[in-house]
């Protein structure tokens, strides 16, 4: 059993009060691989990226899914391997990322390319691999990779990121679907009133009317919207007299004709002008990160369906497959919340399903970019402690209860914002557990620290730690599987620490530690 729900399947407590992990003590591994050390439980990876390719099959019965791993999150060939063993896709975004990927032996059809500025050579070997999804990020780019496609004599499938305008996860550098941003392509026009689109929620059955509506569009100069006028194949067969149209169909109508307007839909159809070269596989919508329940995913993915009915109903193309992302989050400290995924998949396809059913529209392809939520908790760092000093505070200082503190231990570890970024960057909060020992029964409060020249330089900012706490013990930091590895730096000359997997099997090296020679090999001038 795990040491506490957010630690990895694998580790436990052993008698000696000692962290273990598949049976193997923190201080052993730290003796064998080295200090600081990034180790990942890869059963618990498995397990894992094995129960969103379920849990998400389950939850849209009545539909294909595909789940993509979000290599940025962790990636070593090995971390492919054992992802896309389990079903997963793998979503790179540099050419780094795809060519760890391929040398994995990950074929290109179960690989995805983002990226808001991709180079020629990035496209170019994502065309030449048949990568199952390039996505656009903005109007320009189907030009390019239909002249690039063209000029390798192949077809590639393409999807575009759309901004869906709603804005979810914690940190505004997580949050990715807000207009004052680099990413995608903008859903609706410039001033648009978002709220027509509120018709979404209020839309619960197929109407004749609703399912066959065609927009027709007049002659138009670049820049100007169009002068639209709805039409129907049909009328109302209840009542062949009826000529006018419902409430609710002439507000999907205007939410309809808002969308037409829309720099999206006008991306869309540069890429269906495009065809020859570029296969038009769907629409993907990425909200943010650490989001704790399906409410910002509904209403992004209603707003993606609606996209997806605009385009059939302006160009009798039905999108595929609507990606919906990245973003599923995992508790980082005790007690904190973290989606429970078979009920917020559960309720995202129960929306998709009415929400398709209402536009009369079939299900698309429905995909997710899953990072986070795959390998965070099945990551710990370890470092060793060194200095341990006590600080004492004004009366004015508090713990994060709002009890007043007199003294903060600062417990200061041989790595810090290079090995994990995450609280500096974004505020995130972390926890910590000493390692090697049980420890006092009494605690003080205390900041785990690094050893860089920042002040920020803070790993855990509030943990309760054992008073005995000292040099040369083993601090082991969970959570830290995600974003740690793949945004560590070289700051201060740090070497990045070595990353081990831990399982049942064995634990071995799976990516390097840094040495003092890498550092002085890229030091070439004399
Ligand atoms: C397009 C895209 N997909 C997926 C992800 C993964 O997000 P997470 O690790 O929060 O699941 C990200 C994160 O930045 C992203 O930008």
């Amino acid at each position: 059993m795990a040491v506490t729900p957010i630690w990895p399947a694998g580790s436990n407590v052993n008698e000696q009060g000692e962290i273990t992990f598949h049976g193997r003590t923190a201080e052993s591994l730290l003796n064998e691989f080295g200090s600081p050390l990034y180790v990942i439980d890869t059963d618990d990876v498995r397990v894992r990226a094995t129960k969103f390719v379920k849990s998400a099959a389950n939850a849209f019965n009545n539909t294909v899914t595909h789940v993509s791993f979000a290599g940025k999150a962790l990636l070593s060939k090995e971390i492919c391997r054992i992802v896309t063993e389990s079903g997963m896709l793998i979503d790179t975004c540099t050419m780094g990322e795809m060519r760890i990927a391929l040398a994995a032996g990950v074929p290109g059809r179960r690989l995805v390319l983002h990226g808001n500025n991709k180079s020629d050579a990035e496209i170019e070997l994502a065309i030449t691999e048949g990568f199952a999804k390039i996505v656009v990020d903005e109007p320009n780019e189907p030009a390019r990779i239909a002249e690039i496609a063209k000029r390798l004599g192949k077809r590639a499938r393409v999807m575009l990121r759309v901004t869906s305008g709603i804005h979810a996860g914690g940190h505004e550098f997580v949050s990715t679907a807000h207009e004052d941003q680099k990413f995608g392509v903008a859903l609706l026009p410039v001033g648009a009133d978002a709220s027509k689109l509120n018709v979404l929620d209020d839309l619960t059955d197929v109407t004749p009317a609703g399912s066959n509506a065609r927009l027709g569009e007049s002659e138009t100069t670049p820049g100007e919207s169009a002068e639209r006028q709805l039409q129907y194949d049909i009328k109302y067969p209840y009542d062949m007299s009826h000529e006018k149209v419902s409430e609710g169909d002439r507000k999907l109508a205007e939410a309809m004709t808002m969308v037409a307007d829309g720099p999206a839909l006008a991306v869309l159809k540069e890429i269906y002008r495009h065809q020859d070269v570029l296969e038009l596989v769907g629409v993907h919508s990425h909200i943010g990160s650490n989001i704790h329940d399906a409410d910002a995913f509904i209403q992004a993915a209603k707003r993606m369906m609606l996209l997806r009915k605009t385009f059939y109903a302006t160009d009798a193309y039905t999108l595929p497959e609507v990606d919906l992302g990245g973003g599923y989050s995992v508790a980082y400290t005790d007690g904190e919340d973290s989606m429970d995924l078979d009920t917020e998949l559960a309720r995202l396809a129960s929306a998709v399903t009415t929400v398709n059913r209402a536009l009369g529209m079939p299900a698309p392809v429905i995909s997710f970019e899953p990072g986070r939520w795959t390998v965070a908790p099945t990551g710990v760092t370890l470092y060793r402690v060194g200095t341990v000093k006590p600080v004492q505070l004004a009366g004015t200082a508090k713990d994060k209860a709002g009890n007043p503190v007199t003294e903060r231990v600062y417990v200061s570890v041989d790595g810090g914002m290079s090995d994990n970024i995450r609280p500096a960057l974004y505020g995130s909060d972390y926890t910590a557990k000493i390692a090697n020992r049980e420890g006092s029964s009494e605690t003080k409060l205390c900041r785990v620290v690094g050893m860089h020249c920042e002040s920020g330089d803070i790993i855990v900012n509030e943990v309760r730690l054992p008073a005995d706490i000292q040099r040369g013990d083993v601090l082991a930091v969970p959570v830290t599987g995600a974003y740690g590895r793949t945004m560590a730096s070289n700051y201060n000359q740090a070497l990045i620490p070595a990353v081990v997997a831990v399982s049942e099997q064995d634990a071995h090296v799976m990516i390097r530690r840094q040495t003092v020679e890498d550092l002085l090999d890229w030091d070439v001038s004399e």
